[in-house]
């Protein structure tokens, strides 16, 4: 089938570029004996992350205790949840997964690791977790001079296996052109240099030291003490990336396709997407460099300028030969957000629809009331 021939809107994904780029973080992560374990909120799917563990991804990341319970499912080995748990049924979450794969939590504060710890006792297990650093982000995260105090600490914590420092440079976000981004790859080698200096001389031994994102990836790849990375957002790319030149064009894989339903007045088109599929993401932590809603490809001249729930707004300006009835693509400035609003993703080759991709482990697709 052609891609042309796809009832709208569509979420596409060139497989191409997916493979591409998966192959370039996994080489990277190699070429400087680095694992790769990407965060695997960007796209909730259990195949592609079986595409990047054929690429070499050693771990994974998950964003979700969905997501990590759907690569346990999977037979992948080793899962890292990227954030506490602290109430049930999610405490039970954690310790069945401790007791089916080699399984990592991160924790920040005596109260979330306390939670983990009863659980854990009370299963007869032991948890394994790293201690979020804050890399300046101010979301989790222990400061890096408090981190060996926070560590010692949870040594009165019998049923959690200490494993190292996690962190998340997510701030980079905030940054409003490519020239910025050493300072945010700055801020995420310091703070986990940091901290792993006052681990070592308050006598732990760090197994893992592990962070990352897609912006800082090229910039911290080489450090000597970051030894996993966490990219997520490099499979799809999106307008945000572009917007700090932390990916091109042709690396961007997902795309919306729509097709132009109206042209209400000289400067306006009306597509079929709107919000319920491209999210309303504009830019993150301060971030300014972002106009419209996304990046119309091939046409210049049109910018998408308002979003309702079903349709979009794109403004023409200067001259375009299209008109009501074709069909473009639009790369989101959020990737992550399409990725979770669909079931679907249609990889594409070039023209070619070559199959979908399932996003089978969608926020909140989960029926929370257990079955009689
Ligand atoms: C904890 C954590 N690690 C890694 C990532 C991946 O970052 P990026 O999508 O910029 O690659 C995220 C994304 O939000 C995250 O929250």
């Amino acid at each position: 089938m052609k891609k042309q021939e796809l009832a709208t809107p569509a979420v596409l994904v060139d497989l191409d570029i997916l493979e591409k780029n998966m192959k370039k973080y996994q080489e990277l992560c190699n070429k400087h004996g680095k694992e790769l374990w990407p965060m695997t909120k960007t796209h909730k799917s259990t195949e592609i992350a079986k595409m990047q563990k054929a690429f070499g991804a050693t771990g994974f990341l998950g964003g979700t205790l969905d997501e990590c319970e759907a690569f346990c499912d999977a037979g992948m080995e080793t899962i890292m949840y990227a954030y506490p748990a602290a109430s049930q049924p999610n405490l039970s979450r954690v310790i069945a997964l401790a007791q089916k794969c080699h399984f990592i939590i991160r924790l920040d504060c005596m109260e979330n690791a306390r939670a983990i710890s009863e659980a854990a006792a009370q299963a007869g297990v032991t948890v394994n977790y790293t201690i979020i650093v804050d890399s300046g982000l101010h979301r989790f995260g222990v400061a890096p001079e408090k981190v060996a105090d926070f560590a010692n600490a949870l040594r009165e914590l019998p049923a959690l296996c200490f494993k190292g420092i996690s962190g998340h440079p997510g701030h980079v976000y905030g940054a409003q052109n490519h020239s910025e981004l050493a300072k945010y790859v700055a801020d995420e080698k310091n703070a986990m240099a940091a901290a792993a200096a006052a681990l070592k001389e308050a006598g732990f031994a760090l197994e893992i030291v592990s962070s990352g994102s897609t912006p800082t990836f090229a910039g911290s790849i080489a450090d000597e003490n970051i030894k996993i990375y966490h990219p997520g957002n490099y499979v799809f790319h999106d307008a945000i990336q572009l917007s700090i030149e932390a990916a091109e064009e042709a690396e961007c894989a997902l795309t919306i396709y729509a097709t132009i339903i109206s042209k209400p007045r000289e400067d306006m088109f009306i597509i079929d997407a709107g919000s319920k599929c491209f999210g309303l993401d504009q830019g993150a932590h301060g971030n300014s460099s972002i106009s419209g809603f996304g990046r119309v490809k091939g046409h210049p001249q049109l910018s998408l300028v308002g979003l309702s729930e079903e349709v979009g707004k794109l403004k023409i300006q200067g001259e375009t030969q299209l008109k009501v009835g074709d069909k473009i693509e639009i790369i989101p400035n959020h990737s992550c957000v399409p990725a979770n609003l669909t079931s679907f993703l249609v990889g594409c080759r070039q023209d070619n629809v070559e199959k979908t991709l399932a996003v089978d482990i969608r926020e909140n697709s989960k029926n929370p009331v257990p079955e009689k």
